[in-house]
């Protein structure tokens, strides 16, 4: 049993586990290299190359666990939907535009297709898999419902989500339409990475503070909780929500619904859900300081829900990619040297 599934079966463990969203990318060296001049895309379906990332912080930083360099829109790719990551940021091509588009797609929704153009992300999982140390944990991952639907709706990333909801407030039954398609790909997609040999799924509801907690808990909610109550049946899943701190606790029915973990964002103290298990929270932009500010943010966390079982080190949200490597090096080391 690796750290991690401890920490996620609320198991006493020597120190708390770490690993941080956007663990592989951009404020790595290693990684700047490695990818050159090529496409994100180019390198995601190189399983080669996206395995070699996955692991470069591994090796760099000990880690305890690995999470598989893709991204959640991949799946969009994988249904022909025509990503693009050539300006950097994200852009589908085509965007779901309203019923009628929606009909045809549940209509002529083939898994068989989708997961046959993911072939590489299985070669990835597998070559990931067969260099990693089995004390560590592999991570698949995927958007929670209304993140992808943003994706699918507005075709970039929006600032606003205006859009999805308006979708969401105008015709709430489109929209759980829409949110059960989600939910259905969703599970076949994480099927295929546990087949392939990843032991834990986080969820990134990465605009999950886009909305009212009333409408989340009533149109979002029930589709997390359908895609964790099928895929918890085979690994355990973690929740992370960037509106963790606007939900609060009106995501408690989660941890009953299949989530095993609820991964907060930074403007929330980390006791929020008492002892339940959670991750997080360090906000990025404590790693833009220095050294012995991050160690001391770390270690104030760590005294806060370090000592008690159920707690996995990470960020509020994903690394920033001008984040100084010395400060990497203090907040690993500080969690690595805690001891409960
Ligand atoms: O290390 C890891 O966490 C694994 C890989 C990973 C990526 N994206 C790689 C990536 C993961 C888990 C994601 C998830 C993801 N992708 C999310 C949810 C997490 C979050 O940050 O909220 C979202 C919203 C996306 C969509 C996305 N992908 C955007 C908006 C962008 C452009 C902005 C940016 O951060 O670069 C991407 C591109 C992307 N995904 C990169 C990486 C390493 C940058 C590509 C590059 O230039 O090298």
């Amino acid at each position: 049993m690796t750290r991690l599934q401890q920490a996620i079966r609320k198991e006493t463990v020597d120190r708390p586990p770490i690993w941080f969203m956007r663990q592989a990318g951009r404020y790595l060296p290693e990684y700047m290299r490695l990818k050159g001049d090529r496409d994100f895309m180019a390198c995601v379906k190189d399983s080669d190359t996206a395995a070699e990332i996955t692991l470069q912080p591994i090796k760099r930083l000990d880690l305890d666990a690995a999470i598989i360099f893709s991204d959640i829109l991949v799946i969009l790719d994988a249904l022909d939907l025509n990503v693009s990551f050539a300006t950097g940021a994200p852009e589908i091509g085509h965007v779901l535009k309203d019923e009628n588009d929606l009909n045809r797609r549940v209509a002529e929704y083939d898994a068989g297709a989708m997961l046959g153009n993911l072939g590489y992300y299985t070669e990835t999982i597998q070559k990931t898999r067969a260099n990693l140390d089995p004390s560590k944990s592999l991570l698949g991952f995927a958007a929670a419902p209304f993140t992808l639907a943003s994706y699918m709706i507005e075709g970039k990333t929006s600032k606003t989500h205006a859009k999805s909801r308006a979708w969401m407030y105008g015709t709430p039954g489109l929209f759980e339409k829409l949110m059960d398609y989600i939910a259905t790909i969703t599970i076949d997609y994480l099927g295929l990475q546990i087949d392939a040999g990843v032991d834990a799924i986080q969820l990134f509801d990465s605009w999950g503070d886009a909305m009212d907690t009333e409408s989340y808990q009533k149109l979002i909610m029930p589709y997390i909780a359908k895609i964790s109550k099928e895929i918890s049946k085979r690994v355990p899943v973690i929740f992370f929500c960037r509106g963790a701190s606007i939900h609060r606790e009106a995501l408690l029915p989660l941890y009953d619904q299949g989530v095993s973990v609820i991964s907060v964002d930074w403007r929330v103290p980390i006791t929020i859900f008492g002892d339940k298990p959670v991750q997080g929270n360090m906000d990025p932009a404590f790693l833009l300081s220095n050294p012995a500010a991050v160690k001391e943010k770390v270690t104030e966390l760590l005294e806060k829900r370090g000592k008690t079982p159920g707690y996995i080190f990470n960020l509020g949200h994903g690394i920033y990619p001008e984040t100084p490597m010395e400060n990497v090096e203090s907040m690993v080391r500080t969690v690595q040297e805690f001891s409960v």
